[in-house]
Protein backbone atom coordinates (compact mmCIF):
# COMPACT_ATOMS: atom_id res chain seq x y z
CA UNK A 1 0.00 0.00 0.00
CA UNK A 2 1.14 3.82 -0.64
CA UNK A 3 0.90 5.24 2.31
CA UNK A 4 1.36 9.01 3.63
CA UNK A 5 1.89 9.69 7.50
CA UNK A 6 0.72 13.06 8.51
CA UNK A 7 2.78 14.33 12.08
CA UNK A 8 2.78 17.84 13.64
CA UNK A 9 4.81 16.96 16.61
CA UNK A 10 8.36 15.10 16.97
CA UNK A 11 7.35 12.63 15.13
CA UNK A 12 8.52 9.27 17.49
CA UNK A 13 5.59 7.20 16.41
CA UNK A 14 6.58 8.40 12.56
CA UNK A 15 10.29 6.97 13.61
CA UNK A 16 8.67 3.58 15.18
CA UNK A 17 6.82 3.53 11.69
CA UNK A 18 9.87 3.75 9.90
CA UNK A 19 11.92 1.12 12.17
CA UNK A 20 9.37 -1.28 11.85
CA UNK A 21 9.83 -2.24 8.52
CA UNK A 22 6.43 -3.06 7.44
CA UNK A 23 6.28 -5.09 3.88
CA UNK A 24 2.92 -4.45 2.83
CA UNK A 25 3.58 -0.59 2.77
CA UNK A 26 5.46 1.94 1.18
CA UNK A 27 5.68 5.52 2.87
CA UNK A 28 5.58 7.96 -0.50
CA UNK A 29 5.13 10.85 1.35
CA UNK A 30 5.16 12.45 5.49
CA UNK A 31 2.97 15.67 5.40
CA UNK A 32 2.66 18.10 8.26
CA UNK A 33 1.17 21.47 9.13
CA UNK A 34 3.53 22.48 10.77
CA UNK A 35 7.32 23.54 9.55
CA UNK A 36 9.03 23.07 12.37
CA UNK A 37 8.07 19.89 13.28
CA UNK A 38 10.62 17.30 13.74
CA UNK A 39 9.21 14.59 12.42
CA UNK A 40 10.07 16.50 9.10
CA UNK A 41 13.53 16.23 10.01
CA UNK A 42 12.88 12.18 11.09
CA UNK A 43 11.22 12.34 7.89
CA UNK A 44 14.45 13.81 5.98
CA UNK A 45 16.72 11.68 7.68
CA UNK A 46 15.11 8.44 6.01
CA UNK A 47 15.02 10.16 2.21
CA UNK A 48 11.68 10.31 2.78
CA UNK A 49 9.44 13.05 0.33
CA UNK A 50 7.61 15.98 2.62
CA UNK A 51 5.28 18.27 2.08
CA UNK A 52 3.99 21.37 4.48
CA UNK A 53 1.26 23.11 4.22
CA UNK A 54 0.62 25.41 7.09
CA UNK A 55 -3.55 25.48 8.25
CA UNK A 56 -3.25 29.05 9.50
CA UNK A 57 -2.92 30.31 6.07
CA UNK A 58 -6.52 29.00 5.88
CA UNK A 59 -9.71 30.73 6.70
CA UNK A 60 -11.76 27.27 6.97
CA UNK A 61 -10.83 23.59 7.87
CA UNK A 62 -12.35 22.59 4.50
CA UNK A 63 -10.34 25.22 2.54
CA UNK A 64 -6.89 23.98 4.44
CA UNK A 65 -8.60 20.19 3.59
CA UNK A 66 -9.68 21.07 0.18
CA UNK A 67 -5.95 21.94 -0.68
CA UNK A 68 -4.23 18.82 0.85
CA UNK A 69 -6.92 16.56 -0.89
CA UNK A 70 -5.05 18.75 -3.86
CA UNK A 71 -1.72 18.24 -2.73
CA UNK A 72 -2.05 14.18 -2.13
CA UNK A 73 -3.68 13.43 -5.50
CA UNK A 74 -0.26 13.08 -7.67
CA UNK A 75 0.29 10.16 -4.63
CA UNK A 76 -2.16 7.77 -5.26
CA UNK A 77 -2.77 6.91 -1.58
CA UNK A 78 -3.87 3.58 -0.48
CA UNK A 79 -3.64 4.85 3.12
CA UNK A 80 -3.19 8.44 4.91
CA UNK A 81 -1.66 7.10 8.81
CA UNK A 82 -2.31 10.13 11.20
CA UNK A 83 0.70 9.94 13.90
CA UNK A 84 0.57 13.25 16.38
CA UNK A 85 -1.25 14.97 13.48
CA UNK A 86 -3.42 17.56 15.60
CA UNK A 87 -5.47 18.71 13.16
CA UNK A 88 -9.15 17.75 12.94
CA UNK A 89 -10.08 16.53 9.83
CA UNK A 90 -13.13 18.34 7.76
CA UNK A 91 -15.61 15.98 6.53
CA UNK A 92 -14.31 17.08 2.92
CA UNK A 93 -11.10 15.07 3.54
CA UNK A 94 -12.49 12.36 5.53
CA UNK A 95 -15.00 11.48 2.43
CA UNK A 96 -12.22 11.79 0.05
CA UNK A 97 -10.17 9.11 1.59
CA UNK A 98 -13.29 7.49 3.53
CA UNK A 99 -12.08 3.99 5.25
CA UNK A 100 -8.45 5.14 4.40
CA UNK A 101 -7.35 6.74 7.21
CA UNK A 102 -6.01 5.67 10.62
CA UNK A 103 -5.48 7.40 13.92
CA UNK A 104 -3.43 6.34 17.06
CA UNK A 105 -4.88 8.20 20.20
CA UNK A 106 -3.66 8.02 23.74
CA UNK A 107 -6.18 6.86 25.64
CA UNK A 108 -8.52 3.87 26.09
CA UNK A 109 -11.58 5.41 23.54
CA UNK A 110 -14.48 6.07 23.80
CA UNK A 111 -12.83 7.57 27.35
CA UNK A 112 -10.70 10.45 26.88
CA UNK A 113 -10.95 12.07 23.37
CA UNK A 114 -9.81 14.82 22.46
CA UNK A 115 -6.63 17.28 23.37
CA UNK A 116 -5.08 16.08 26.56
CA UNK A 117 -6.03 12.54 26.99
CA UNK A 118 -3.50 11.75 29.47
CA UNK A 119 -3.94 14.86 31.60
CA UNK A 120 -7.75 14.20 31.55
CA UNK A 121 -7.02 10.64 32.50
CA UNK A 122 -5.27 11.22 35.62
CA UNK A 123 -7.78 14.00 36.98
CA UNK A 124 -10.49 11.27 36.48
CA UNK A 125 -8.90 9.10 38.53
CA UNK A 126 -9.05 6.22 36.74
CA UNK A 127 -6.62 2.83 36.95
CA UNK A 128 -6.16 2.17 33.74
CA UNK A 129 -5.39 4.05 30.29
CA UNK A 130 -4.00 3.32 26.95
CA UNK A 131 -3.91 3.36 23.33
CA UNK A 132 -5.98 3.17 20.61
CA UNK A 133 -6.15 2.69 16.97
CA UNK A 134 -9.01 3.71 14.70
CA UNK A 135 -10.28 4.46 11.55
CA UNK A 136 -11.27 8.09 11.32
CA UNK A 137 -14.55 8.85 10.81
CA UNK A 138 -15.90 12.02 10.77
CA UNK A 139 -16.15 12.19 14.41
CA UNK A 140 -13.24 13.54 16.82
CA UNK A 141 -11.79 10.38 17.66
CA UNK A 142 -15.03 8.01 17.12
CA UNK A 143 -13.88 5.52 14.36
CA UNK A 144 -14.04 2.06 14.62
CA UNK A 145 -11.31 0.38 16.86
CA UNK A 146 -8.21 -1.60 14.69
CA UNK A 147 -6.23 -2.06 17.82
CA UNK A 148 -6.14 -1.29 21.65
CA UNK A 149 -3.58 -2.24 24.43
CA UNK A 150 -3.63 -1.00 28.58
CA UNK A 151 -1.47 1.23 30.36
CA UNK A 152 -1.74 1.14 34.27
CA UNK A 153 -1.38 4.45 36.09
CA UNK A 154 -0.44 3.73 39.88
CA UNK A 155 0.31 6.31 42.48
CA UNK A 156 3.38 7.78 41.87
CA UNK A 157 2.52 8.46 38.43
CA UNK A 158 2.73 12.12 36.60
CA UNK A 159 1.18 13.08 33.42
CA UNK A 160 5.11 12.52 32.16
CA UNK A 161 5.53 9.08 33.66
CA UNK A 162 2.34 8.14 32.61
CA UNK A 163 3.04 9.54 28.84
CA UNK A 164 6.26 7.78 28.50
CA UNK A 165 4.82 4.74 29.51
CA UNK A 166 1.83 5.40 26.46
CA UNK A 167 4.40 5.85 24.26
CA UNK A 168 5.88 2.85 24.46
CA UNK A 169 2.93 0.71 23.71
CA UNK A 170 1.98 2.94 21.28
CA UNK A 171 5.37 2.39 19.02
CA UNK A 172 4.43 -1.61 19.41
CA UNK A 173 0.77 -1.29 18.74
CA UNK A 174 1.01 1.43 15.57
CA UNK A 175 3.33 -0.85 13.35
CA UNK A 176 1.01 -3.94 14.36
CA UNK A 177 -2.02 -1.82 13.37
CA UNK A 178 -1.17 -0.65 10.43
CA UNK A 179 0.11 -4.34 9.41
CA UNK A 180 -3.34 -5.57 9.89
CA UNK A 181 -4.21 -2.32 8.07
CA UNK A 182 -2.15 -3.07 4.74
CA UNK A 183 -2.59 -6.99 4.88
CA UNK A 184 -5.80 -7.09 4.19
CA UNK A 185 -6.31 -9.63 7.09
CA UNK A 186 -9.34 -7.50 8.95
CA UNK A 187 -12.89 -6.19 7.76
CA UNK A 188 -15.59 -4.04 9.18
CA UNK A 189 -18.31 -5.45 11.12
CA UNK A 190 -20.87 -2.83 11.81
CA UNK A 191 -19.00 -0.67 13.96
CA UNK A 192 -16.23 -3.80 15.01
CA UNK A 193 -13.13 -4.45 13.47
CA UNK A 194 -12.89 -8.17 13.04
CA UNK A 195 -9.93 -10.60 11.68
CA UNK A 196 -10.86 -12.16 8.33
CA UNK A 197 -11.75 -15.51 9.02
C1 LIG B 1 1.06 10.57 20.42
O1 LIG B 1 1.02 10.25 21.78
C2 LIG B 1 -0.31 10.43 19.80
O2 LIG B 1 -1.07 9.41 20.37
C3 LIG B 1 -0.91 11.77 20.08
O3 LIG B 1 0.13 12.69 19.87
C4 LIG B 1 1.37 12.06 20.22
C5 LIG B 1 2.36 12.31 19.11
O4 LIG B 1 3.64 11.89 19.48
N1 LIG B 1 -2.01 12.03 19.21
C6 LIG B 1 -3.09 12.69 19.58
O5 LIG B 1 -3.23 13.18 20.69
C7 LIG B 1 -4.14 12.84 18.50
N2 LIG B 1 -5.33 13.41 19.04
P1 LIG B 1 4.78 11.77 18.37
O6 LIG B 1 4.80 13.07 17.59
O7 LIG B 1 6.03 11.61 19.18
O8 LIG B 1 4.46 10.57 17.52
Amino acid sequence: MRVAIFASGSGTNLQAIIDAQIKTIEIVLVFSNKSDAYAIERAKNHNLAVEVIDHKYFESREDFDSEIIRLLEPYNLDLIILAGYMRILSPVLVRAYKGKIINIHPALLPSFPGINSTRQALEYGVKYTGVTVHFVDEGVDTGPIILQSIVEIEDRDTEESVLEKIHKVEHQIYPEAIALVSSDQIELKGRRVVKKS
